[in-house]
Order: C-alpha cells, then structure tokens, then sequence
C-alpha cells in the first residue's frame, strides 16, 4: 500500500483533487461495516490511537472512536479537562509522553489554529487534524464533500452556499479549499460582520441576503453562530438574525425546487436553521453524521500507509 497522503491529515488546502477523491472513494465501501450486525474488520489491528481533544465535540469525537474501534485499533481518548494540561504541560510535552507509551496516530481538536502542524511538525506519529481553532476542519469537509457526491455523482458545476457565521468557521474553510478543488461553485453569505475581510480572494461569490444565497445555490451548508468565539456585538440580537440570515421553510419554498440542506452540528435550531428545515424532506444532516464514520475511517486507513508496521496490518485487513 502507497501512502498517498503523507504522514498527516491537516487541512484540505494542501490535498489535490486526486487525494480527495482518493478518500471519498475510500470512504464509499467502508460505509457497509457499519451495516454489519458486527461492526468490526481487523485493519489496524495493533494501531493505539489517541484522541486528544482540548475542545468539546460530540459528532467528530465520538465518529474517530467508533472508526478506529471498527477497524480494530486500540484506543484512548484523553480530554484536556481531566488532564495534566490543566497542570501546566504544554501540548508537545503532552504528545511526547503519549509517544513514550508507543502510540501510533494522534486525533486532535484543538482551540488554536495551527496547533495540529504544530504537533505535526514535532512527533513522528500521524497526525489528523479535527477541527484546529477558525483554521480547518478536514473530515467535516470530507464527509460533507461524500455526502454532497452521493446525492449528485458528481460536484463539477454544483453550487454550494455556505451560510452564516464564516468568520468564525473551520468547516467552511475546509469546505471551501474541498468544494473548488472538485469543481464546484462556491458561495458565502451571512452579515458582513460575519464574513473573513478577504474572502473573495478564496474565489467565493459572496450573498448579502439569504433569498439571493437560495435562488443561486443547489445546496445549502448552514454554519452554526458560534457565540463563544464572539468576542464583539457581530449581530444586533439572535431573533434579529433568524429574521434576515435564517434558512426557514418558507424561504426555501420560494425557491420552488429541491435545495439540499447541509449543517455541521450542533444547531441552533430557530437561530441560523429553523426545525421544520433541519428535519425536513431536503435535510441531509443525519447523513453527514453516518459519512462521517466512513471518512473517518477512510482516513486512518490511508494514513496507516504511511507507517510500515501499520502497513502491513493495513494489507492484511
Ligand atoms: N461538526 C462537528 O465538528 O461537531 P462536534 O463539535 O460535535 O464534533
């Protein structure tokens, strides 16, 4: 096995198209173990991963554990909260002793951006980034990519809007680098607050108001206001918001064809998406959730290969 994507996982900026395609295409089979009524194949049988989150996550946390658990790796989640960090020890020092103990990838969620090349730069285990400050978040940008991929076969040509607080967003930079890469047109809108100064030199269109945001797109990936990196009055009141930047059910119904409705997790429900669009027919956000098992998977495998003891367990898998 070739090891096609290095030896880290840090963002979509530095993949091609090749290599994220590789993955999708990866990700595509895994999908049937999670079917299985067991849910295991041996392919890194021998791997210790650990899962080093220094941020809450409930879909990206748990989704790498069952992963890892289902192709056989052993592993270990460590939270920052109940661990020596919050005695002091620096990240590297953190990663090192976990390297002592001989492990073999570490997951990483981490508050800072680049904190995820940083450690990448400094240990010799794999590193897969999982969401790095405003930075990245590259298997949210995968498993939104597969699910978007399996609804339309392909992404040339499509229109993705993503919508909301972008500023403040991993996802929608991971989306974005991904979405162009395979071909898509690409779109932003949210408050002006809300939107990097720049962002037009990443090659988006850019929508002031979201009924312009819904006649243009063919998919929708709504972003979650994310009050704890608000710093500043960025909108006048979260009902003012829902009142001009909320996705809801009437406003799509204008549009008067099937929009595809993408968000990350976790919602607002009633701020940037209202309930009867979260859970209605066009929503495929449980789908994400579901992908995003198989990338993960998709993306330990791969990584394995660049490691020649994980190598060989990947072959025999
Ligand atoms: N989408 C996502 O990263 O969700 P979590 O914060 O729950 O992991």
């Amino acid at each position: 096995m070739t090891a096609p994507l290095g030896k880290d996982l840090l963002g979509l900026e530095r993949l091609s198209a090749e290599q994220i395609s590789l993955i999708l295409d990866t990700a595509e089979p895994l999908k049937e173990i999670s079917e299985r009524t067991i849910k295991k194949v041996p392919t890194l049988r021998g791997a210790t991963i650990v899962n080093l989150f220094f941020e809450a996550s409930t879909r990206t946390r748990i989704s790498f554990e069952f992963a890892e658990k289902r192709m056989s790796a052993d592993t270990v989640n460590v939270a920052a909260a109940t661990s020596s960090v919050t005695k002091g020890e620096t990240l590297v020092d953190t990663a090192r002793n976990l390297e002592a103990m001989k492990i073999d990838m570490v997951v990483i969620r981490h508050p800072s951006s680049g904190a995820a090349q940083f450690l990448a730069d400094r240990i010799d285990s794999n590193v897969i980034n999982a969401g790095d400050g405003t930075h990245e978040h590259p298997t949210q940008g995968l498993l939104d990519l597969l699910t978007l991929r399996e609804r339309w076969g392909t992404l040339a040509a499509k229109r993705v809007c993503i919508c909301g607080d972008v500023l403040h967003s991993r996802v929608a930079r991971s989306n974005i680098w991904g979405l162009k890469k395979l071909g898509a047109e690409v779109a932003v809108c949210g408050p002006r607050s809300l939107l990097p100064g720049a962002i037009t030199e990443l090659g988006v269109h850019v929508f002031d108001r979201i009924e312009q945001a819904i006649e243009w797109a063919d998919a929708l990936n709504i972003l979650r206001l994310q009050l704890e990196r608000m710093t500043g009055g960025y909108i006048p009141s979260l009902r003012e918001y829902n009142r001009v930047f909320g996705v809801t059910r009437e406003r799509l119904d204008r549009a008067q064809r099937d929009i595809l409705i993408l968000h990350p997790g976790p919602m607002n429900r009633g701020v940037e998406i209202d309930s009867d669009v979260a859970d209605g027919p066009h929503s495929v956000i449980l789908d994400q959730v579901t992908n995003g098992v198989a990338i993960r998977m998709a993306v330990l495998y791969l990584l394995a290969g660049n490691s020649p003891r994980l190598a060989d367990a990947a072959k025999g898998g």
